[in-house]
């Protein structure tokens, strides 16, 4: 059974973060994201091959991932010659499959038993299974009415406040039949959320809903990619290497190559990762991840704050419930708080003060 992985979109809601790293690889801790979708599908034996359909600068996935070999997966790159939207990525990159394809958009993190996901799709002899969550609103996703014996009822694509009828919606993990790929346009941007579930629905065909209730994110905004890594040390989503700890939130993980000098103070739950140093002085405090080789100089502090590799963050400054990218450049004294997000090589010269103003309503002015 093969599975086709959708990871071809441009990432915009994680702008700057994605403008040199496309959203299915921007990392998690220490390892690109489609690793942990690789370790799900990993727990089915039945999936032998992951197809990756590309289209925003698939070499740099393809260079990371290879044929697959060390992830004990077959994989497979196809890459569009231009956007196909859901639908028609799905049918450029399911065009040779004879058998039922297990499809997964690259941006979802979850614990979903996918085994039994492909039985139910089974049991039913379904044209069309899809994975469905609970969440508190359902506007940023696809709202999915069921009946009671979960057939598929609706399918509504980002609903507005007033459409908004349940809280299930789409996890973005379906099993599909090929068969049906024959209605998708060939080669022009088609959406299977928009168009092909509900053609599903107007044909009367068997469409069904598995429901999980365990842990699920979308990792496609700022706030969500933060979210995923608290919700790890939290011991919400269970990953190394906060996995095993009876109390993850305590953990304090220092990657072995990486120095954390005397007079350092490290504040679990946090990870720094090889090759960085941490000077004497200067505080690492809760749900703080620091990439490979960056400087955390004499006395600044980092807190609730996300670092990717190489960035400098020099003495006295402050690091505050942000985003920071690759190669940055935070000078001394600076403050950079409340949801800020940093592209790659940002350089902050010392002083400046940034505030992502997030979570707070917007200004008002004041005329005389
Ligand atoms: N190959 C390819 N080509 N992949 C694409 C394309 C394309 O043209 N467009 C989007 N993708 C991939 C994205 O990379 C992502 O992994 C996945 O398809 C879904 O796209 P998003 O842009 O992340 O969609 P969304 O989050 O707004 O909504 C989707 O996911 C929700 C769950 O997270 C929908 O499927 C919703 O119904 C669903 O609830
Ligand atoms: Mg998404």
């Amino acid at each position: 059974m093969k599975a086709i992985l959708l990871a071809g979109g441009k990432g915009t809601r994680l702008r700057p973060l994605t403008i040199h790293t496309p959203k299915p690889i921007v990392p998690i801790f220490d390892r690109p994201f489609l690793h942990y979708q690789l370790d799900l599908l990993k727990r089915v034996p039945e999936i032998d091959e992951v197809i990756l359909s590309l289209n925003y600068q698939p070499r740099r996935i393809e260079e990371l991932f290879g044929d697959g070999g060390d992830s004990g997966l077959s994989i497979k790159y196809v890459v569009e010659p231009a956007p196909l939207g859901t639908a028609g990525a799905v049918r450029y990159a399911g065009e040779s499959l004879r058998e039922s394809v297990v499809v997964f958009n690259g941006d979802v993190l979850t614990e979903v038993d996918l085994a039994a996901v492909i039985a139910l799709h089974r049991e039913r002899k379904a044209k069309a299974t899809i994975v469905l969550t609970p969440v508190e609103n359902p506007s940023a996703y696809g709202l999915v009415e069921t009946d009671a014996a979960g057939n598929i009822q609706r399918f509504l694509e980002k609903p507005k406040p007033d459409e908004i009828t349940c809280e299930t919606i789409n996890a973005g993990i379906y099993v599909l039949e090929p068969e049906t790929f024959e209605r998708i346009p060939k080669d022009m941007p088609w959406s299977i959320e928009r168009s092909f579930f509900p053609s599903l629905i107007e044909r009367d065909e068997t469409f069904v809903a598995y429901v999980d209730r365990g842990y699920w994110i979308d990792i496609g905004t700022p706030e969500k990619y933060m979210q995923v890594h608290h919700d790890v040390m939290d011991g919400r989503f269970r990953a190394p290497p906060f996995a095993d700890a009876a109390s993850p939130a305590s953990i304090t993980w220092v990657a072995p190559g990486a120095r954390v000098e005397d007079g350092a103070i490290l504040e679990g739950p946090c990870f720094i990762d090889d090759a960085t140093v941490v000077k004497a002085g200067a505080r690492v405090g809760p749900y703080s991840v620091i990439g490979r080789h960056c400087h955390i100089e004499e006395h600044a502090a980092v807190e609730g704050s996300i670092v990717w590799a190489n960035t400098r963050i020099s003495q006295e400054a402050v690091v505050r419930a942000s985003i920071l990218g690759r190669h940055c450049h935070i000078g001394r004294n600076a403050t950079i708080q409340n949801g800020v997000v940093l592209g790659d090589k940002s350089v902050i010269t010392d002083h400046s003060r940034c505030n992502g103003m997030s979570h707070q309503p917007p200004a008002t002015s004041h005329r005389p």
